[in-house]
């Protein structure tokens, strides 16, 4: 029935090119779909017994590597994640365009972290962005200002594939061009297949490019490291998985493990229920996947050509309005980092945690803005007064959702150098000049505002209603 009905979606297609281009993405999700189904049939959840730590040598110490010439970035290429859009914090068009600090996007702050690295070495790294059907058309317009810049930014698509009703689990759309809510893109496992499908990887690979640094779009902390990039080269490694210390923040992130002899990732959601709890153990799992990833092209060449990549399957629930009913859909999604067991010599680099700076919400915008930060070439540097102390754990409430609300209520960042915590809820609003040290909480009620006048230095209070303690 799906192979039908993946066939008739094909017939909708009049561009001979585009229909080409379009049945071989259908045969891509067909495959996804059939293993999914396979899976759900015989199950796959790992033997938790046979889930060992990795050994020393699966993880490296970053501090322990001693390489660092300029002298392999000829090998080298940059690719960033690109696929997501940024409505979890209330924006439209690509998450990469958000506003992050001194009027860059995420997406100048890499072009520029690539340009400093080429002048300064006087190299041509290339850039490359994966951008999704999302996020293609915006991205466009935004790096047409790159050109005559020092650096080479190369765009292609990922897969678009139909998402499927959780009842029948038969595709949405009804033709090529339904409109978007019946598509999606398949999660950055996708990577591999779309590499090969543009015709990037075959370009790279003549330009002598051999490695490829591999990180989220978001992740302001990963910058291109000849540390990292010389130990890869001289161990051979074909895959390199940055990690780092799992605080307590991050119990849910992926973790590196050794099943079988082998090095995998574990996520979350295939921890059976009663281990859930020995999986979130910082002593047990020490590190978590920060999804910088240094991967050998020749090796993914080879194992796409020879159909060997099998990420685990995520599947995704969402729904969707179409005329006046809701459905139930699934898109079935995959993760780059759970290729790792796939390729030769594969191990992960504990990373100190400056590597791991995403933003996924505004609590993490504010601490990126903020004066814990100074920009350098188009990569944030820690101040050197907060050196060896953790970031401060920032928690804004719902009326902070919205990259919009936050900027309206928080003009002004304040100052946070001597922050440990803080927490803000309800309709609360900061002047200019605001200092918070220590631990600040402020709690407003539903229906009244508080507003932290201009100057404002606030250190260990709790702040509710007019009652300051
Ligand atoms: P997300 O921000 O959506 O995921 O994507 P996450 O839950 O934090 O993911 P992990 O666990 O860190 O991997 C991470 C990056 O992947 C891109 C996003 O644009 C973002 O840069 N992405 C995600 C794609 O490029 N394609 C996709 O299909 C999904």
């Amino acid at each position: 029935q799906m192979r039908n009905a993946l066939n008739n979606l094909a017939d909708t297609v009049t561009d001979s090119a585009q229909r080409a281009r379009f049945e071989n993405e259908m045969d891509s999700f067909f495959a996804l779909f059939r293993r999914y189904l396979s899976d759900k049939a015989s199950g796959t959840a790992l033997d938790w017994d046979k889930i060992k730590s990795p050994s020393p040598s699966e993880v490296v110490q970053f501090n322990s590597l001693t390489g660092g010439s300029t002298s392999n970035l000829d090998k080298l290429a940059v690719l960033k994640l690109n696929g997501g859009l940024g409505t979890s914090m209330g924006c439209v068009g690509p998450k990469s365009v958000i506003e992050v600090r001194d009027g860059n996007t995420f997406l100048d702050l890499s072009v520029r972290q690539i340009e400093h690295l080429n002048r300064k070495y006087d190299a041509d790294v290339p850039l490359l962005l994966m951008n999704s059907f999302n996020t293609d058309a915006d991205t466009a317009k935004i790096i047409k200002k790159y050109q005559g810049h020092r650096i080479r930014v190369r765009t292609f698509n990922q897969s678009r594939f139909p998402r499927i009703f959780k009842d029948s689990l038969l595709p949405v759309p009804e033709s090529y061009d339904d409109d978007v809510d019946g598509w999606y893109p398949p999660g950055h496992g996708d990577l591999f297949e779309s590499l090969i499908s543009s015709g990037e990887l075959d370009a790279l690979l003549e330009q002598g490019r051999e490695i490829l640094f591999v990180s989220n779009g978001d992740n302001l902390g990963a910058t291109v490291d000849s540390k990292i990039l010389d130990h890869m080269i001289d161990t051979g490694a074909e895959y390199i998985m940055e990690l780092t210390n799992k605080t307590r923040a991050d119990v849910k992130g992926g973790t590196l493990i050794n099943y079988e002899g082998q090095v995998r990732l574990l996520e979350i959601a295939q921890v059976p229920k009663e281990h859930v709890e020995d999986f979130k153990s910082i002593k047990k799992f020490k590190y978590f996947n920060t999804n910088n990833l240094w991967i050998n092209l020749r090796a993914v060449k080879k194992l796409v050509e020879s159909d060997s990549i099998n990420m685990e399957i995520i599947p995704n629930q969402k729904t969707i309005s179409k005329g006046s009913s809701d459905f139930n859909v699934l898109q079935l999604e995959t993760a780059v980092g759970a290729a790792i067991k796939h390729f030769d010599k594969a191990h992960g680099v504990v990373v100190p945690r400056s590597r791991f700076l995403p933003v996924k919400t505004c609590s993490d915008l504010l601490l990126v803005k903020s004066d814990l930060f100074y920009l350098e070439h188009g990569a944030l540097k820690l101040d050197p007064l907060r050196d060896g102390f953790s970031n401060p754990l920032i928690k804004l409430g719902s009326h902070f959702k919205k990259v919009s609300d936050f900027h309206s209520k928080i003009p002004h960042m304040p100052r946070i150098l001597e922050l440990d915590h803080l927490t803000i809820t309800g309709n609360v609003n900061l002047g200019r000049n605001v200092t918070l040290k220590g631990t600040v909480i402020i709690v407003c009620n539903n229906g009244d505002r508080i507003d932290i006048p201009n100057g404002a230095v606030l250190e260990n209070v709790v702040v509710t209603g007019n009652l300051t303690i």
